[in-house]
């Protein structure tokens, strides 16, 4: 199985590109599946879940077509995939492939409202938490569907087709809301979403599916709207960038020193992840190629921090942030509320000598001046990039393994941060 090595102390400066947002790729892919006509997207990250996702969407009969690389086109250039479902020939989404990735499970809805029947398998547990999808189910009854759980599968059918209705979500849910849009879309009247989940890549697909011929107004803000229309055709799209993504690489700079230029970044996507930076004595400025985040000799000041849906701090940045805050002057706080054991990282920061005392739903963090290089392992995909941030900084050589949860969510990571003077580096096998 694949490791990471790094060996600690060199402070990050140059340039890293920024990629497509896997968190909207994902359901960008999902959405193909609305229509007979091929959607082509640009700017798709190179991950092992948009690899896999191909994988379960070609179960159902997708055909994706990813183009090659042409002359002129940057190495770190997302790829374009044609997603072409013109015969959807199966519409079980079977275990072996939805129990790799959660997201998959996305699929319930596009295949209710254009087939009027999925069987889905349940996602299962999850490392970071329970994550059930009673919200997922509560808005696919909503809307009309008739669901049933046998052996593991959720088997939805909705014979007239699905009916538009007021979908209430009892709490900010992303996944409920992509599930409950994407199904909306080709419903016969009027949905109305409210406290539905403000997040960049809501409105992302919630941009695409309009191209592609949907009736989507309020996407962004927490009532959303949709007109259902009789059909959806194929479209062009390019995935907005990973907030994520820069978001982890910001903090990395943050941790080791030094000034990089993150080339495609959108602050609006993560202003307050940024805000925290700054307040944790990170410069940051925004540029016409992305935003720029330098650290020079000041050191690193706490920080109390609750993560929030958007726009608030995002849960997805939580393990870094606490990696920074490991080397800070002073105390720091950090309280998760979005999910349940999602501190996973914890006891693997503590190898590198970091001093987090965990109290419920909040961390304690007392800053130390210096952490050591570990052996350690990745768990959930935030908490692995967490590690590496640590490792960035300690003395002496980190080896992080199981990795692949890694490479689920970061393109080239190391290439990225080594192209910026870090020692890091995969050791194969
Ligand atoms: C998505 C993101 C993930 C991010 C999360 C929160 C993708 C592929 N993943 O996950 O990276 O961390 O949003 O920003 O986009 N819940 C229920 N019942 C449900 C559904 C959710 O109780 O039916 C709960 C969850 O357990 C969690 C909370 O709602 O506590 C938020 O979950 P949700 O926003 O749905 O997260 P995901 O869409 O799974």
């Amino acid at each position: 199985m694949d490791r990471i090595r790094i060996v600690g102390g060199s402070k990050l400066n140059g340039t890293i590109p920024i990629s497509g947002a896997k968190n909207a790729a994902l359901p960008l892919m999902i959405a193909g599946l609305l229509t007979d006509e091929t959607l082509i997207l640009d700017n798709v990250p190179r991950l092992a879940d948009v690899a896999q996702l191909q994988r379960i969407l070609g179960n159902h009969g997708v055909d994706i077509m990813s183009a090659g690389k042409r002359p002129g086109d940057h190495e770190y250039q997302g790829q374009t995939l044609h997603i072409s479902a013109a015969n959807i020939i199966d519409t079980t989404a079977p275990y072996e492939l939805v129990s790799k990735m959660r997201a998959s499970f996305w699929v319930i809805a596009p295949l209710l409202a254009r087939m009027h029947e999925a069987k889905v398998s349940l996602p299962g547990g999850c490392a970071i938490g329970t994550r059930p999808v009673d919200l997922l189910i509560m808005a696919l009854e909503k809307l009309g569907a008739e669901l049933t759980i046998d052996g593991g599968y959720v088997i939805a059918k909705a014979p007239g087709g699905l009916k538009g209705a007021e979908i209430d979500f009892a709490k900010v849910t992303v996944s409920g809301t992509h599930v409950a849009l994407m199904a909306a879309t080709l419903a016969k009247g009027t949905t109305v979403i409210t406290n539905a989940a403000c997040e960049p890549e809501i409105v992302d697909v919630a941009d695409c599916l309009n191209k592609m011929g949907a009736r989507i107004t309020g996407a962004g803000t927490t009532t959303i709207t949709v007109e259902g229309v009789a059909k959806l055709h194929g479209t062009r799209h390019t995935v907005l960038p990973d907030r994520i993504e820069t978001g982890t690489y910001a903090m990395a700079v943050a941790m080791t020193g030094g000034d990089v230029q993150l080339s495609g970044a959108r602050p609006e996507l993560l202003q307050a992840a940024l805000d925290v930076l700054v307040e944790a004595g990170a410069t940051v400025t925004p540029n016409n190629d992305g935003i720029r985040v330098a650290r020079n000799g000041a050191g690193i000041k706490p920080v109390n921090v609750s993560t929030a849906p958007f726009p608030g701090f995002p849960t997805d940045l939580q393990a870094q942030l606490m990696a920074l805050m490991t080397t800070a002057k002073g105390s720091s706080h950090i309280t998760e509320t979005i999910f349940e054991n999602r501190f996973m990282h914890v006891q693997e920061l503590a190898r590198f000598g970091a001093r987090i005392h965990l109290d419920g739903e909040t961390a304690t963090i007392d800053g130390t001046a210096k952490l050591r290089g570990a052996p350690v392992m990745a768990t959930d995909l935030r908490a692995s990039v967490s590690l590496v941030i640590a490792g960035l900084v300690a003395e002496g050589e980190t080896m992080v393994n199981r990795i692949y949860h890694l490479d689920r969510g970061f393109e080239r990571l190391e290439e990225k941060l080594s192209a910026c003077g870090a020692t890091i580096e995969r050791i194969s096998g």
